[in-house]
């Protein structure tokens, strides 16, 4: 199984501002499907909370910072992202939590497969049952 991992993205430094790309196939190792955010996190509000069956997805804070925590039964991870041009990859069948937003901070969330519900496990331990063969 693929593991997560984070993604230096290309950066053009520029006195004007910098700017940082994410193509296809090349940054992120999927066809970008969806293109979704989260912004105006309240402080000390939890995103996140499920698994899903095919669904990758790579997370990047934009804006600001917040822990992604990730589990996939085996092992549980933590990531701090706070730089605009590191990825997080986050593979299928792998536990989500997102947390501690910084204020103004925003996660642009690049996906492999367009919303579907019947993608997501909700529950943990649904989740769990799952790994373990059903
Ligand atoms: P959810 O995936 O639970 O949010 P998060 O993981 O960021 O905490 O989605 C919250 C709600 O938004 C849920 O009702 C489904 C809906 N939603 C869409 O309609 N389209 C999408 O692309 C996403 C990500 C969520």
């Amino acid at each position: 199984m693929d593991a997560p991992r984070l993604i230096e993205l290309p950066r053009i430094t520029d006195p004007r501002g910098n700017l940082t790309f994410v193509e296809a196939n090349e940054h992120v190792p999927f066809d970008i499907k969806r293109v979704y955010y989260l912004y105006d996190v309240p402080g000390g509000a939890t995103r996140g909370g499920h698994a899903h069956k095919a669904l990758q997805q790579m997370i990047i804070a934009v804006a600001g910072s917040f822990r992604v925590l990730l589990d996939d039964g085996r092992r549980e991870q933590e990531f701090l992202l706070n730089r605009s041009y590191i990825g997080l990859y986050v593979p299928t069948m792998m536990w989500r939590e997102l947390e501690d937003f910084s204020s103004g901070s925003v996660c642009l969330v690049l996906a492999s497969l367009p919303y579907d519900e019947a993608d997501y496990y909700r529950g943990r331990d649904e989740f769990r049952r799952a790994l373990n063969g059903g």
